[in-house]
């Protein structure tokens, strides 16, 4: 499997927020690998972040299938694209929306513009795989943040998803994640049948990122 995709999450995590994601995002710049790496960041930083690292892929962790007009608070996708975002993550566990929701988030975004709708199990990765993103990404949510990957946790979660998601439509590609911090996690996710991974704390909450994603990738 050549170019695997790695989504780093910055979450709200304090050290990928503010100048610490634009540093965190120049990390992600200068690491040489043949892996598409992808940070998905604040709304708040995207501007920043695509200024300080203009090499780096940007995605969003979230978008609103909304319309111009009154919706406070709500995150446009034309806004995103016009500030630099390639994709967007949707649905995350910690972020949950509805699958209707998923499906005029699709509808709206242009063609290229790439979405990971994420998945609690296998039934979610199949209503969803079913709306056609680019990628569903499968992630346990007892496993988040903690320090055994999905991978050697529950290997069966992310093969069974890459089944599931192939039988509904053969076009999305599937991403796992949860607790994934080594190449030989990433490893065994590809051997999986996943094309990639998303992950966050391995990354954001590391003492030396640079080190991590050489770890991470250093199997590729
Ligand atoms: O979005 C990635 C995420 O939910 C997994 O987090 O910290 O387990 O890598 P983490």
């Amino acid at each position: 499997m050549s170019n695997p995709l790695i989504i780093v999450n910055f979450k709200t995590y304090q050290d990928a927020q503010g100048h610490s994601a634009e540093a965190l995002a120049r990390v992600m710049e200068s690491v040489e690998t043949d892996a598409r790496l992808v940070a998905a960041v604040s709304a708040l930083d995207l501007s920043s972040v695509v200024k300080a690292a203009p090499n780096l892929e940007v995605w969003c962790q979230h978008l609103d299938p909304i319309s111009f007009g009154s919706n406070t608070g709500w995150i446009h996708p034309d806004t995103a694209i016009a500030r630099g975002a390639k994709g967007t993550l949707i649905n995350h566990a910690e972020h949950k929306v509805s699958l209707e929701q998923v499906a005029m988030l699709l509808d709206q975004v242009p063609e290229g513009f790439e979405v990971c709708a994420c998945a609690a199990n296998i039934d979610e990765a199949k209503s969803l795989a079913a709306l056609v993103p680019d990628y569903v990404a499968v992630e346990p949510p007892e496993l988040i943040g903690g320090d055994v990957s999905v991978t050697s946790a529950d290997p069966g979660i992310v093969s069974g998803t890459v089944s599931a998601v192939k039988e509904t439509n053969d076009q999305v590609q599937v991403l796992c994640g949860a607790g994934v911090k080594s190449g030989q996690d990433i490893s065994t996710a590809i051997d999986l049948g996943a094309i990639g991974v998303l992950l966050a704390s391995g990354v954001t909450k590391s003492s030396n990122p640079a080190d991590s994603l050489a770890e991470l990738v250093s199997l590729l």
